[in-house]
């Protein structure tokens, strides 16, 4: 039933994210094409969405109109695969596919690749200027524009990719909390606080939503490094084994207790929905498709 509940969620959702993503993304056109090309081939390939979609959920608990919802999710979703683009260049983590397609870099070249990356990110704070015409404040629209740096600056994305870059094969359990936390958790953080900023969600209500998101983006990452360690590239739609070098959660806790510890933080993110009754449904789905996606 949930599970049922969830596919047609996402279903509906992801049909309706595309079609802004197409919308909001530069068209292939004029002397500029090129990167025009490489920034829609980065963000237009397949992604879950799920971040843009944790924004929706949670803007639906506190009554916010979709449209706000959707354009602001859209931003996310955009530093999301900017992120992804960096993330596979030959100096992170070299990789060859991703979203079952060649990496950016490899599809086009690897400057090209860097310029559309510096182009979503940009599109992105461009696109929450949109939100003035959509009927959010303007004091709305700087909390969320703060909220968005916040979460790729030294104090989110940008921190836990660079000591993720330097870390060696073994780290102790702070600094591979800390890269997690960064690097993953930031952009969770600022999904759900997204819906609480568009909603004026009252703080407690604010809080409970943060201490659902925090262990539901822990969750992920621990998922995305089981998957690394067991699938294959024709399941996860990118490269696998690229972490055997790394510590992770995974090579800390073992298979069985990543697994194990998995399943304790979406308890713990799951108990957080419980001020908001009913309303907190696709929440909950939510954390629990996180525990068993495939990919
Ligand atoms: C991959 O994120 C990178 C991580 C932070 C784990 P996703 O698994 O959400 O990737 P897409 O957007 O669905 O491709
Ligand atoms: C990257 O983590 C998270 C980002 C901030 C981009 P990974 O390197 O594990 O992501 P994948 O596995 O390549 O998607
Ligand atoms: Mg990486
Ligand atoms: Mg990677
Ligand atoms: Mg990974």
């Amino acid at each position: 039933m949930a599970r049922r509940r969830l596919g047609t969620y996402l279903h509906a959702k992801r049909a309706l994210l595309e079609r802004e993503l197409d919308r909001i993304l530069p068209p292939m056109e004029g002397r500029t094409e090129k990167v025009q090309s490489a920034m829609r081939y980065g963000v237009l390939n397949g992604g879950k969405r799920l971040r843009p979609i944790l924004t929706l959920a949670v803007a639906e608990i506190f009554g916010v109109d979709e449209r706000q919802a959707l354009v602001s999710g859209c931003a996310i979703e955009l530093v999301h695969c900017a992120s992804l683009i960096l993330d596979d260049l030959p100096s992170m983590d070299d990789a060859q596919l991703r979203r079952g397609r060649k990496a950016c870099h490899r599809e086009f070249d690897e400057s090209t690749a860097i310029l559309a990356s510096f182009g979503l990110l940009n599109r992105a704070f461009q696109v929450l200027q949109e939100l003035k015409g959509k009927g959010v404040s303007q004091k709305a629209i700087r909390e969320l524009t703060l909220l968005l740096t916040a979460a790729i600056g030294t104090d989110g994305l940008i921190g836990g990719q660079i000591i993720d870059l330097e870390s060696e094969k073994s780290m102790d359990y702070a600094t591979l909390e800390f890269i997690h936390s960064h690097k993953t958790i930031a952009l969770f953080l600022a999904s759900a606080e997204f819906g609480c900023v568009l909603g004026r969600a009252g703080g407690r209500d604010r809080a409970a939503i943060l201490q659902y998101a925090k262990p539901l983006g822990l969750a992920f990452q621990i998922q995305d490094d089981l998957l690394d360690a067991l699938s294959t590239p024709e399941k996860i739609g990118k490269d696998v084994n690229r972490d055997v070098e790394k510590t992770t959660f995974v090579s800390f806790c073992g298979i069985e207790g990543a697994r194990q510890l998995n399943r304790e933080l979406i308890q713990s993110s799951i108990a957080s929905l419980a001020p908001f009754g009913k309303r907190g449904a696709i929440l909950e789905d939510i954390g629990r498709f996180s525990l068993s996606r495939r990919s």
